[in-house]
């Protein structure tokens, strides 16, 4: 499905980046494996490496543009062109809006969102020359609606749709689809940390916790890396040809909005 493609993916150290990488790598593509943990992007690229196909990891922080920039001229440089961003790279900081600080507000947007925007800027220009290219962002069901204590996670998440929305206006005429996912509950260190933090805060084991949330769930679990994988693997390949501009839920059949 992803033959000979060239996916450069980010937060691919741990979590849904290094299931999509190892995903991407099994429907044929070469991988570009980028986070601030380099040894574990290093891991994740011999894991690839070890399906057969090509790859790199680099350690890059997506909130810097030069650091970004010069991650695509050195995948450029190895693989001759970008097919495929699948920007997964993301922080949650919880805070009430009236008590979040300028820092941590800085650093969630930082990252969220203007990481995204340098990511998909960099890549949208690479695919602009080859008149080829799947973007796709993670963004999550908390930018859909309203959380307590998670607004600098819930806003800048939210900026994702309409950043898709506006690269698709401009990008469609140079054969680049963009999208955004928004996974609901996912099985990962993220997630993982954010119910062991508000176990603590709220005095009571973290199993109940989860037990609480898992029954808000149609599916009553959370999801699996590996499914959030698959739909990204769907996006990025030419079986999508008409999805752009559209954020995807992929929460299990919890509505949130
Ligand atoms: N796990 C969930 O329940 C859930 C739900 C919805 C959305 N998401 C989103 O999915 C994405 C992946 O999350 P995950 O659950 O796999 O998280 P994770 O914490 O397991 O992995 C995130 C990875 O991103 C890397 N990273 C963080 N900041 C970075 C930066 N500035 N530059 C480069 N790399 C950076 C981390 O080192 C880590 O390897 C994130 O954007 C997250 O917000 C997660």
């Amino acid at each position: 499905m992803l033959k000979d493609r060239v996916a450069v993916v980010t937060g691919a150290a741990r979590g849904m980046g290094k299931q999509i990488c190892l995903k991407m790598a099994g429907y044929g593509a070469d991988i570009v494996a980028l986070d601030l943990d380099e040894k574990s992007a290093q891991q994740t690229a011999d894991e690839v490496r070890a399906l057969g196909r090509r790859a790199v990891a680099m350690q890059v922080d997506v909130s810097s543009k030069a650091q970004v920039d010069a991650a695509f001229a050195a995948a450029v440089k190895e693989f001759g062109k970008v097919d495929i961003l699948s920007n997964n790279a993301g922080i949650c900081i919880p805070a009430q809006m009236t008590e979040v600080t300028e820092a941590q507000w800085d650093k969630s947007f930082a990252v969220n969102c203007k990481g995204a925007m340098f990511m998909c800027q960099a890549a949208g220009q690479i695919m602009k020359k080859n008149r080829y290219g799947r973007i796709i962002v993670t963004a999550s069901q908390s930018g859909k609606a309203g959380e307590f204590a998670n607004g600098p996670y819930c806003v800048s998440k939210a900026t994702i749709a309409m950043m898709m929305q506006v690269l698709t206006i401009e990008l469609s005429q140079y054969g680049i689809l963009a999208n955004s996912i928004s996974p609901g509950y996912t099985d990962t260190t993220l997630f993982r940390n954010g119910m062991a933090d508000r176990a603590v805060q709220e005095g009571r084991p973290a199993h109940e916790l989860i037990d609480e949330l898992m029954s808000t769930v149609p599916i009553r679990r959370p999801a699996q890396p590996e499914e959030i994988a698959e739909l990204v693997c769907f996006l990025a390949s030419e079986k999508n040809s008409y999805v752009t501009g559209t954020d995807i839920l992929i929460a299990g059949g919890n509505v949130m909005y």
